[in-house]
């Protein structure tokens, strides 16, 4: 949600967010802002004594708010500092640095290069402060930026039963609980979510309305129809009668996407092995691709007609592929699958049939009761992040929360 749909015309409260959250080194600067705010928003902020790496270690915890000020004054590594801050903060967060450089140098790294909002040097002018926050808090003037934020990563099974929405949870559960990424999972089966199932949740069919309608697509509707996981974890996910027939808008797709990620670090997406032309848009749409098989012939064959579908305008490195089930009894060998396929797997999942039964019985998740599993998730969540360095996300203007996320690492 930005700023202006929260505190503008409506003024809706957003459950468990403050509206701003400051970190300031010294006490002039600090009363000068409160003065600002008060002026400005009335209430419904917080101001700490900190610097920037205070702010990533409350924000690790803690939920983002709709404004985070930060200082970097004596900060060496500042761009290092706000990188670590993109990471552990809601993508629509909007950000304002205070320094204690009057350095254009400065402005413009903060601003253009890291996607920082708004730079104010010290000693803080109330009158500037105000002026600088008015429009930030959308009280000035109607929210006009883009979309922007999170980074989306399709998943999809070289055929059905791979283990791609074990693979979707077991990623989420990771990114989120371990390296306190906003993530929300994305189910495109929308007959029967395997992943709700697999979590003991209950789906509806809100989901289906927003393919159907995906004009009504907004906060609001994610705030209903997305289902809490976890901490940082959400899912989106559909259970319908079986004769229930679907009249996606063509349209649906990018609508849903935009406003996942501007609400979440990472959208991960199921794919269904055998994608219809609504599917395969999802796929277009990923900024990383994953690719699940398992060590048999037909899962080599599926992967094959996955290699030969065309890299998607948002990817930002090659698919990676992941072999499920290593151990499969009667499966194919590591020579043989290398044979096969011509590569090697970026990722090996053994075959844990026990312990995928007695994890989710015990709802937790296999990563936390198998070390080879957890490995293998562990190096997935760093090759998402591996190879986005060079390569610019298509839309720019998508601030610190946008552009960071697109461009540097996220593996936890
Ligand atoms: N590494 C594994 N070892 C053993 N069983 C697994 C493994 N991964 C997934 N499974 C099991 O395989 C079945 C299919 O998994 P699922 O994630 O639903 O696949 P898909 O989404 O590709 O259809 C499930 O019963 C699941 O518990
Ligand atoms: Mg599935």
């Amino acid at each position: 949600m930005s700023a202006s749909e929260a505190k503008g015309d409506n003024a809706t409260p957003v459950p468990g967010r403050t509206g701003v959250l400051g970190f300031l080194a010294d006490a002039t600067s600090e009363e000068t802002t409160r003065t600002a705010l008060a002026t400005v928003l009335g209430g419904d902020f917080e101001l700490r004594r900190g610097s920037v790496r205070d702010a990533v270690r409350h924000l690790e915890r803690g939920p983002s708010p709709l404004l985070l000020i930060v200082d970097i004054t004596g900060i060496d590594h500042y761009a290092a500092a706000l990188e670590a801050l993109a990471l552990v903060c809601a993508p629509d967060v909007k950000v304002l640095v205070v320094g204690d450089r009057n350095d254009a140098g400065i402005y413009r790294t903060l601003v253009r290069d890291l996607g920082v909002d708004e730079y104010l040097y010290k000693p803080l002018n109330l009158e500037t402060v105000v002026r600088v926050l008015r429009p930030m808090l959308g009280k000035d003037r109607p929210e006009t930026r883009g979309p922007r934020g999170g980074k989306v990563v399709a998943v999809v099974g070289a055929r059905g039963g791979v283990g791609a929405s074990t693979i979707v949870t077991e990623l989420g559960r990771h990114l989120a609980g371990k390296a306190h990424h906003h993530t929300v999972m994305l189910d495109l089966n929308l007959q029967s979510s395997e992943i709700a199932l697999m979590l003991g949740l209950q789906a509806d069919a809100g989901l289906r309305a927003a393919f159907e309608k995906p004009d009504r697509l907004d906060t609001l509707f994610l705030e209903r129809t997305a289902l809490r996981v976890a901490d940082r974890l959400d899912l989106l996910a559909a259970e319908e009668t079986v004769d229930a027939e679907l009249r996606a808008d063509p349209d649906a797709p990018d609508d849903l996407i935009d406003l996942l990620r501007q609400r979440y670090n990472l959208v991960i997406v199921d794919v269904p092995a055998f994608p219809t032309p609504l599917h395969l848009r999802f796929l277009a749409l990923a900024n990383v691709r994953i690719v699940v098989l398992e060590p048999t012939l037909s899962g080599c064959r599926g992967l094959l007609r996955y290699r030969a579908l065309a890299a998607g305008k948002a990817e930002t490195r090659p698919p990676i592929y992941v072999l499920n089930k290593q151990g499969l009894p009667g499966g194919l060998s590591s020579r043989d699958l290398q044979k096969a396929l011509d590569l090697e797997p970026e990722c090996v999942l053994p075959f844990l049939p026990k312990t995928v039964v007695q994890a989710a019985n015990a709802g937790r998740s296999v990563a936390e009761r198998s070390t080879p599993f957890r490995r293998g998730i562990e190096r997935l969540a760093h090759e998402i992040a591996a190879g986005t360095g060079s390569v610019r996300p298509k839309r720019l203007g998508g601030g610190l929360f946008g552009r960071l996320r697109l461009t540097r690492a996220i593996g936890g």
